[in-house]
């Protein structure tokens, strides 16, 4: 798909399909009179019978009936003025985007950078709807024989049409920017929806690097030896139960200045979760070959950092591990020294993720980072706690949760704050360790933040817990079913953000 910028007046295009976006009490606008004559007053006439009345995601398709120019107008409503936002924005251009591909329409022209939103740059809303658009062109069909008939096609030619007053090398920029980002998102989507029999430890590791020498940053990774002489006890005793191999992946860019301590960026990697002994229910366990959604969202924020060549230097850490039952697995009451010294209870083999995590939070401190952000499908709980539409964030340092919840807002990935008092703690003291890897059912999310807030004394540190975000699960608009790529463009938007 190519995405490319024009400039000029709305009716002098020439395009099989023109988007344009119409807002709620706005519909007798001097161009939408200007365009309605065009219509031969169909569109004055959708508005009289109230089959248009500009709500917000309603949309009306007209022809013109002519050969030059613009052949049809999509309209789409926006609804009212003062609930316009970059968020939505990008959903309306994600979802006129899916509703054009299903009409087998692979060219056509959005308007939308020229919508009203508040407080908004030009490139910000040009990055709003490119991104819109591209996230929308998305699909994992590599398993799909022949496609059935009234699917989506694949988008071609899009264009951005912006105002006369605007700057084209502005806009131009902002396309850039949102094809690094959804680059980003696309790759962390394509590593979530891998199945699990392709999808090793290895295999992550592989992915990791792979991607790692495309975008030019460096990349490392401890093999199982590796792991065991550095005493990385926790990952290895939930490796234990699996056939296949362990992986520390670290990852390494460096856009900033020398001496400039890094960003660290911490990703649960546990490419299938079947619980281990404490076995999952059959019900819905294909969807957890999703565990490293949070590897999947720092991969994918690393490359999208590179390709945006932010200038700041990062560090990613993603322990790779598979939680499976067997006879050398891990058994509940099991006992393990972690990489800090701390020894834990396993009292639950399923509360797998803090356990990898554990050691991965240690080991990150070798690199001194000024701020460490892990994110991870950790738990159950916070699904039940906010749903599918906002992943929970805690930590050790309100100015940065505080930055965090910000760029959730700016990026319409929603972060929430939950709280992490000291109280909470005392849940997870252990009996026979330092410490147990289970708190009960009470604030399941807080208490493994509570856990994870052990292993990351050293410095200032936030955990987003993305379980209920990481995977569609029906599929919406803009939206495909599977892995979504959740937090990767909350973390550019804090990276791109915290530079400003
Ligand atoms: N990966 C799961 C959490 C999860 C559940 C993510 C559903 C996405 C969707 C995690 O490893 C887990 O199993 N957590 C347990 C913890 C419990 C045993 C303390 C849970 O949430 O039930
Ligand atoms: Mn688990
Ligand atoms: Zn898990």
């Amino acid at each position: 798909m190519i995405l490319k910028i024009f400039k000029g007046e709305v009716l002098k295009q020439k395009t099989p399909c023109l988007v344009l976006g119409v807002l709620e009490g706005k519909l007798k606008d001097s161009l939408l009179l200007l365009l309605d004559k065009e219509l031969g007053g169909t569109f004055s006439a959708a508005v009289r019978s109230h089959e248009f009345t500009a709500r917000k995601g309603q949309t009306l398709l007209l022809h013109s009936g002519q050969g030059q120019g613009v052949k049809r107008v999509l309209f789409c409503g926006l609804g009212k003025e003062k609930d316009i936002s970059l968020h939505s924005l990008r959903q309306t251009a994600s979802s006129v985007s899916r509703l054009l591909a299903e009409k087998q329409l692979a060219n056509f022209l959005l308007a939308l950078p020229q919508v009203p939103v508040k407080k908004s740059s030009l490139a910000e809303r040009v990055q709003a709807v490119a991104e819109g658009v591209q996230l929308a062109n998305y699909r994992y069909d590599r398993y799909l024989g022949e496609k059935p008939a009234g699917q989506p096609i694949d988008l071609d030619k899009i264009g951005l049409l912006i105002a006369a007053k605007d700057s084209s090398a502005e806009a131009e920029e902002a396309v850039a920017a949102a094809e690094a980002i959804a680059a980003g998102v696309c790759f962390a989507r394509d590593l979530v929806n891998a199945p699990g029999n392709l999808k090793s430890p290895e295999y992550l590791a592989m992915q990791a690097v792979a991607m790692a020498e495309r975008v030019g940053i460096s990349a490392k990774l401890l093999n199982r030896d590796a792991l065991e002489r550095q005493g990385f006890g926790a990952m290895l005793g939930v490796a234990r139960g699996s056939e296949r191999d362990p992986y520390l992946i670290v990852l390494e860019y460096r856009g900033g200045s020398k001496g400039q301590k890094p960003i660290a960026l911490v990703g649960k990697g546990v490419v299938f979760d079947a619980g281990g002994i404490s076995l999952k229910p059959a019900e819905k366990m294909d969807e957890m070959k999703m565990d490293m959604a949070g590897a999947a969202a720092v991969l994918g924020a690393m490359q999208a950092a590179a390709g945006l060549q932010l200038p700041v230097n990062l560090v990613a850490v993603v322990p790779a591990v598979e939680n499976m039952p067997s006879g050398t697995a891990l058994r509940p009451g099991d006992i393990l020294r972690s990489l800090s010294g701390k020894t834990i209870e396993v009292l639950n083999t399923d509360a797998e993720g803090r356990l990898i995590l554990a050691d991965a939070l240690t080991y990150v401190g070798r690199y001194q980072p000024r701020v460490v952000i892990d994110l991870a499908t950790l738990t159950g709980a916070c699904i039940i706690a906010l749903g599918n539409h906002a992943a929970a964030v805690l930590g050790n340092h309100d100015g940065l949760i505080r930055q965090l919840l910000k760029a959730g807002e700016r990026s319409g990935e929603k972060l929430w704050q939950l709280p992490l008092w000291e109280e909470y703690a005392t849940q997870i003291k252990g009996d026979f360790a330092d410490i147990k890897n289970t708190g009960g059912r009470p604030a399941g999310t807080i208490t493994a933040a509570a856990f994870l807030q052990k292993f990351a004394d050293k410095y200032t540190w936030a955990h987003l817990d993305i379980a209920g975000m990481a995977w569609e699960e029906r599929g919406c608009a803009g939206q495909p079913k599977g892995g979504t790529g959740f937090g990767v463009r909350v973390l550019i938007e804090y990276l791109r953000g915290g530079l400003k």
